[in-house]
């Protein structure tokens, strides 16, 4: 019994002490990648202005920039599927479709970089892409290298054509050449979702040591049906996923679709809310050359922006659910010794037409600072008071909306 204490005890020491150690991802990446928006248009004869071709990725690099994006910590440009040619080339080398990519991935990566941004890639563990391109089985250590000398800043890996079995080998495999290549790369993995879709138990310690980010769920569709599929996901599952998230490795609930067809604004404004609530990635996908004002603004909400990329990095959880109102909060800066600041999400998943007035038990979230809590909501700025421990916050939510607040301890 004490021997196997001893090992129960190591055992937890090395899974809390060993995270992937790259230096990158501290906080949730943030930038635009194509596929949510523009899929697998190849059709650049017919559709120039939204097919995959270098001129779709430098325009949304140089509007990160010139439309404030950027400036706020949006600053990945990342490839998705369908930018590859059907071959690879005589030496065995991954290329990308010379008519749609005219300057070569270097020269993208180049363009992107002289702007300040970071260079997104795409492949698949598999023998193909999801698209069916060339994937990278096969050739691992080619391609890390590939990638290193094209200057590539982050590799999402998708897991089409592979068996989700040797995932557990592949993708720690292609993170050590990745690491090898000398070049820090963000390494987004998608190798626990075909797990869990496969029936599999993932091996999170192994993910953790390899991966900056990783999808947990399904892809995201846009639909607000999609959107609320994935935030009750992560509620439901939460005491499972939760715990994996931290300074440079974080669950990735998928894209902000926040701009495009199927989102009203208050379904937008909950998006981004529950995705800051997750600690998750800010990758937008959407078509940054036609931004409603009022989406452009929910994407470039500072304050909220900055509860996603809280540097303690606790993910937020579900505290209740009842009546189709969900409570959300997440423990951020300002901290004292033993207590947190709060943000706070109350979601209304209601579609009745009308808006609900949500009470909030700072009891219900655990918030016990005696010294209180001033609290704003992050949508209207708008200063809501002082709160002791003992105290409820009162907000009124819209069907499918929500209203998310900051509630830091007084100093
Ligand atoms: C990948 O291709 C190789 C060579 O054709 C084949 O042996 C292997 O079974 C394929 N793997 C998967 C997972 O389809
Ligand atoms: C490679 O791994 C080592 C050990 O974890 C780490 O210190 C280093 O930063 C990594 N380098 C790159 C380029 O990822």
């Amino acid at each position: 019994m004490k021997k196997y204490l001893v090992i129960v005890c190591t055992l937890l020491l090395i899974s809390s002490a060993v995270a992937l150690d790259n230096g990158l991802a501290l906080t949730p990446p943030m930038g635009w990648l194509a596929w949510e928006r523009f899929r697998c248009n190849v059709d650049c004869a017919t559709d120039p202005y939204n097919c995959i071709s270098e001129s779709l990725f430098m325009t949304m690099g140089d509007l990160l920039v010139s439309q404030g994006y950027a400036a706020l910590g949006y600053n990945i440009v990342s490839l998705d599927d369908c930018w590859l040619d059907d071959e690879r080339d005589a030496d065995g080398k991954l290329q990308p479709d010379a008519a749609r990519f005219p300057s070569g991935l270097k020269g993208l990566a180049d363009f992107l970089h002289a702007k300040g941004l970071k260079f997104g890639m795409y492949e698949d563990y598999g023998n193909y892409t999801c698209a069916g391109y060339p994937g990278i089985l096969g050739y691992l250590e080619i391609d890390a290298q590939t990638f290193a000398e094209w200057g590539v800043d982050y590799v999402k890996l998708d897991g089409c054509y592979a068996d989700p079995v040797d995932m557990d080998q592949g993708y720690p495999e292609f993170g050590q050449y990745l690491n090898a290549t000398g070049r820090p790369m963000v390494y987004s993995c998608s190798w626990p979702d075909y797990q869990l879709v496969n029936g599999m138990t993932p091996d999170w310690d192994s993910i953790i040591r390899t991966c900056n980010l990783w999808r947990n769920f399904d892809d995201i569709q846009d639909s607000w049906e999609s959107v609320s599929s994935i935030i009750n996901y992560y509620g439901d599952n939460q005491d499972d996923i939760i715990p994996n998230a931290g300074p440079g490795h974080w669950n990735d609930p998928d894209m902000l679709i926040i701009g495009n067809f199927g989102l009203s604004y208050e379904q937008a404004k909950a998006q981004m809310a529950l995705w800051a609530i997750l600690a998750a990635p800010l990758l937008m996908s959407n078509d940054l050359r036609n931004m409603d004002p009022q989406y452009k603004e929910i994407l470039q909400n500072e304050a909220i922006i900055a509860v996603d990329q809280d540097t303690l990095g606790l993910q937020g959880r579900r505290y209740s659910k009842e009546g189709n109102i969900d409570i959300w909060g997440r423990m951020i800066n300002p901290t004292t010794d033993t207590e947190y600041s709060y943000a706070i999400a109350a979601l209304n998943q209601n579609t009745d037409g009308t808006p609900r007035d949500v009470t909030i038990p700072l009891s219900l979230i655990g918030m016990t600072y005696s010294g209180g809590y001033t609290c704003t909501d992050l949508y209207t700025g708008v200063t809501l008071g002082n709160y002791a421990p003992d105290s409820n916050i009162e907000v009124r939510v819209n069907p499918t909306g929500v209203v998310i607040l900051r509630c830091d301890i007084n100093s």
